[in-house]
């Protein structure tokens, strides 16, 4: 059984609804889940006029608990066309996990948010991969396994590079059925290419 983790950073809460799903997916294909957060950096100030909810309540991941899975799946929101600074942050701080090849070899994946159809998602994932492949982490993408992804017939956030949603520029859209279906079956596809990689 593979031990992935679900790590998001979100400061509405649909990438935390889509992480639900993602972690139903990867349940389903019997994986053990630890679910975690991203240290947030904005000041209480700053959120409160950003209209912030509170915070979920999943545990902060730190660099040192990386190395206890054996994969993860990175969910975040788009910012200016590309990942949160919060997110940064967060590999900026795993510069020991980089000098000891600690995360070498296992398995990740994104999934993500934007509030316009055209706001930036796929361009969010390739611009993250330099953070996978400076830890020798290997990029797992969804595919177009899902027949939703081909759907044009209503919005349907998402791509080959894995499960997205569309949430309007004021945040009022929820994730879709379809776009929590393409998250499920994402979870579900990655834990049976993490359980292969933990196999070996
Ligand atoms: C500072 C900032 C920058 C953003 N940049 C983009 C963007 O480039 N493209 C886009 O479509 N949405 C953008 N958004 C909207 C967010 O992607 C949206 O709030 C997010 O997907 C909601 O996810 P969450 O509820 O999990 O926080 C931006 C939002 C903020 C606050």
């Amino acid at each position: 059984m593979a031990k992935i983790f679900v790590i998001t950073y979100s400061m509405y809460g649909h990438i935390n609804a889509m992480a639900e799903s993602v972690v139903k997916g990867l349940k389903k294909a019997g994986a053990e889940v630890g679910r975690y957060q991203i240290a947030e950096t904005l000041s209480d100030e700053v959120l409160a006029k950003m209209h912030a909810p509170p915070k979920a309540d999943f545990p902060i991941i730190t660099p040192e608990d990386l190395p206890k899975a054996d994969g993860f799946i990175f969910g975040f929101p788009t910012r200016y066309g590309g990942a949160p600074a919060q997110v940064r942050a967060f590999f900026d701080a795993t510069g020991g996990l980089w000098s000891s090849k600690a995360l070498a070899g296992k398995p990740a994946g994104f999934f993500f948010s934007t509030g316009s159809q055209h706001g930036g998602q796929e361009a969010t994932v390739l611009t993250s991969l330099p953070f996978l492949a400076h830890h020798g982490i290997i990029y797992v993408p969804f595919g177009y396994a899902h027949p939703s992804l081909l759907d044009n017939s209503e919005i349907v956030g998402g791509s080959a590079w894995g499960a997205g949603t569309v949430v309007n520029g004021d945040g009022s859209r929820l994730p879709s059925q379809k776009e929590l279906e393409i998250a499920e079956a994402q979870g579900e596809s990655f834990a049976q290419v993490a359980k292969k990689l933990a196999a070996k």
